[in-house]
Formats: C-alpha cells, sequence, structure tokens
C-alpha cells in the first residue's frame, strides 16, 4: 500500500533543520501536500525563517500551531483536525552544552515529548489505513558514542550516549523503535551526523564561528581542537529524510552522513580563510583569534559514520561538497545581516510576537 504523504506534520519546524525541511518540500514539485508545523517556540525556534512560506502557503498549504509536544490533547486535536498521516519528528532540545548545565529539559522534551507523540499516533492511526501512515523520528549518530579511528557507526553499532543530549536522543530511539515493535506502529529512524547551513541557531561550532570571526570575537575551540565530526549540507539531510518518507521500509533505522570526517580546529581555520578572502583580509588574518579553551565534559573524540545503507536500498547519495557548502553558508549568514542581528541581540523573540498571532 503506498503511503499517502499528504498531510504532514512536522515538529519542531521553526528550528534550523526543519526550517529547512520545510523549505525543501515547498521548492519541490515533488511535494503536493500540506504541511502543520507545531512548535513550542523555545530560545531555538525562529518563525522569521519562514515568513516566505507562510506569505506563499499560509493557510492553504502551510499551517503553524504553537505547541508542546507534551501536550497530547492539544497534539491529538491537531491530528484529528489536519487528518495527519505522517510525522517528522524533529522537535528537540539539542545542544550538548545546554545539556550539561540543564539536563531536565532534555528529558522532558527529548524523552517524554517523542514518547507523547507516539501515543498520539498511535490512538489516532488505526486499522488498515494504518499501513499508509509513517511516524518519521530523526536522531542523531552521537547516540553511539565515541569511535576509534578507522571504525565507523552502522546501524547496528550499540548505542553509548556521553551526554545528556545524546542519552536523551537514545532513549527516544529506543521508544520509537518499542512502538513499531509493540504496538505496530509504522515507524521509521535516521540518525544523522553534524549538520551545518543557513538558519542555524549560533550556538553551534559553524555559525558561532562565522559570527564570531566576522565581529573579530575569540573563536572559543574546546580542549585541543582535534574532535572529529562528519559534515552534512542540510539541504543534503532533508533529501535523505524525503527519500526514507518514501521507500524507507517500516521498523528500519537509517543512517545518514556527510563522509566528510574533520577535526574541528581544521573547520575554524577554513573558515577564517574564507571570511579573510571574502572580505579582503590576509590569509592568516582572523587565526589569531583562535583561543584554546578548557574542554567539554565528556567531549566525544570523533563521530564517523557508515551511510551505505541509505545509499544501497534507497539509492540516496550526498549532493553538496563539503567545501562549498561551507561557503554557501558563510555566505548565507554575510548576506542576511538583519536575521543575524535579530538573533543576536535576542530582537528575534519580539519580532515573532509583532508578526504572528499565536494561537
Ligand atoms: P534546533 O534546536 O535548531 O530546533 C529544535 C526546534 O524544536 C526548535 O524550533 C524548538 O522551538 C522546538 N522545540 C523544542 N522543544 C519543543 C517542544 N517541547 N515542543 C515543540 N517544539 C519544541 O534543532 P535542530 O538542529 O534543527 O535539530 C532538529 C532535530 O535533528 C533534533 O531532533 C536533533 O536531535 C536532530 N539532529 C540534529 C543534528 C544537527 O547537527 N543539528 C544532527 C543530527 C540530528
Ligand atoms: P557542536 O556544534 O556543539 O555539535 P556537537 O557537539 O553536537 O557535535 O560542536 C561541534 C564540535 O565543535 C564539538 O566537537 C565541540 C566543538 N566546539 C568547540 O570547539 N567550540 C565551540 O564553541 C562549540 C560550540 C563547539
Amino acid at each position: 500500500m503506498k503511503r499517502r504523504l499528504k498531510n504532514i506534520l512536522v515538529t519542531g519546524g521553526a528550528g534550523f533543520i526543519g526550517t529547512n525541511f520545510i523549505h525543501y518540500l515547498f521548492k519541490n514539485k515533488f511535494f503536493e501536500g500540506i504541511i502543520v508545523n507545531i512548535d513550542k517556540i523555545t530560545y531555538a525556534g525562529n518563525l522569521e525563517n519562514l515568513r516566505d512560506v507562510e506569505q506563499r502557503f499560509g493557510g492553504e498549504r502551510y499551517f503553524f500551531e504553537k505547541a508542546d509536544i507534551n501536550d497530547f490533547d492539544k497534539i491529538k486535536a491537531i491530528f484529528d483536525g489536519y487528518e495527519i498521516d505522517t510525522v517528522v519528528h524533529f522537535a528537540a532540545e539539542s545542544h550538548v552544552d545546554r545539556s550539561l548545565h540543564g539536563p531536565k529539559e532534555f528529558l522532558h522534551t527529548n524523552v517524554m515529548g517523542t514518547f507523547n507523540l507516539l501515543e498520539v499516533a498511535r490512538k489516532c492511526w488505526t486499522g488498515e489505513e494504518k499501513k499508509k501512515k509513517l511516524f518519521h523520528h530523526i536522531s542523531t549518530d552521537e547516540v553511539y558514542g565515541s569511535t576509534k579511528e578507522m571504525k565507523y557507526f552502522l546501524e547496528s553499532t550499540a548505542y553509548q550516549p556521553n551526554s545528556p543530549y545524546s542519552a536523551s536522543k537514545a532513549c527516544s530511539d529506543h521508544l520509537a523503535r518499542v512502538f513499531y515493535k509493540t504496538y505496530g506502529l509504522p515507524v521509521t529512524i535516521s540518525n544523522c551526523s553534524n549538520n551545518y547551513g543557513p538558519y542555524q541557531f549560533p550556538e553551534k561550532l559553524v555559525p558561532l564561528m562565522i559570527l564570531n570571526i566576522l565581529d573579530e570575537k575569540i573563536l572559543p575551540v574546546y580542549g585541543d581542537g582535534k574532535n572529529v565530526r562528519d559534515w552534512l549540507y542540510v539541504e543534503d539531510h532533508c533529501s535523505a529524510i524525503w527519500k526514507i518518507l518514501n521507500q524507507g521500509k517500516i521498523g528500519e533505522t537509517y543512517n545518514i552522513g556527510g563522509e566528510n570526517e574533520w577535526e574541528n580546529i581544521r573547520l575554524v581555520h577554513f573558515l577564517c580563510e574564507k571570511i579573510g578572502q571574502l572580505n579582503g583580509k590576509d590569509k592568516d588574518y582572523y587565526n589569531k583569534l583562535i583561543t584554546f579553551v578548557k574542554d567539554r565534559p565528556g567531549h566525544d573524540r570523533r563521530y564517523a559514520i557508515n551511510c551505505d545503507k541509505i545509499k544501497q536500498e534507497l539509492g540516496w547519495k550526498q549532493e553538496v561538497d563539503v567545501e562549498e557548502g561551507l561557503e554557501m553558508t558563510v555566505k548565507w549568514y554575510m548576506n542576511n545581516p538583519e536575521w543575524v542581528d535579530r538573533v543576536k541581540s535576542g530582537e528575534y523573540k519580539n519580532w515573532i510576537k509583532k508578526n504572528y498571532k499565536m494561537r
């Protein structure tokens, strides 16, 4: 039975990847359905990201509902009201450093919130019709913990999370799997490596460094800067999710990655050099801002993903070369000074209040 993929509930659509996913669907002719975006609008949610979508499709093919994924009654009413047939679950507390200082919110949203959404789907999707539905749970490669050189995370790799963030995501993955195994809920899961691209909140490495370079502020590199991350351009993540929505096998997990392993220090040097070129500065001009600071507790040394399964079984591949993707990202932040200023000053919260009537 073919999946409907018509009335899609996106959770956390005002965040970084959710925003890019909504743009991706509306940009591509293959998607003809509607999107209902539910978001609690935490510090990480910014509706300005979706201003153009709201203008072009608002009230017809795009609907925003301010809601906490923990609110069973509200989410159930949204499910019933919009006849939701597909869930793409992004909503989460997503920043490792914040999870070190305040883990509780991570458990509340990532674990209990995911549980609540799964419960709503279980109650709403019943009978034969269930086969046309899909609950896609978005997760991270951080659930696998840190890996040694020449070793790669497979979908079968045992979970070994090392931060409150990754532990909460690991728990949510297990819950999604359990709802498939125990209740037959049509679930797929993906575990993706570090994303970068437009609209990322400047607390994560790439946007933080770009904005600090532009402001000539210090560039805080944790530890010796030799921790390795695998980098994927956010639009490539979106195309992988779309593949899974269409062709992913129920009950399966898919790893998604860029196959671009870079030490953090290499990435920071690259951004310094690129912005130097664009600003007509000397090649090494911005390097002087690099400052090695105290390491993050429990800092995972290396993430490296094997994403052969999604490539071989679903025919997905990355399109964006990492250096080109980083350059596009740098230019996006340089070309959107108003967005940047509002985010840096906190003014984006007022912007949302002024421009949106929250339901
Ligand atoms: P983000 O922090 O930019 O956005 C999260 C969004 O969720 C925000 O809009 C926020 O307002 C919303 N939200 C938070 N709590 C909520 C709640 N209780 N109810 C409703 N909405 C809530 O995160 P992101 O970087 O876009 O990540 C999205 C998903 O992708 C997360 O599940 C994350 O674990 C996963 N992921 C992220 C990366 C990455 O590199 N950013 C990599 C792999 C997987
Ligand atoms: P981050 O973007 O927080 O993603 P994650 O921890 O989920 O991988 O960090 C990416 C890497 O960059 C990680 O090894 C920590 C490091 N890092 C710094 O060195 N300095 C910083 O200011 C930040 C935010 C991260």
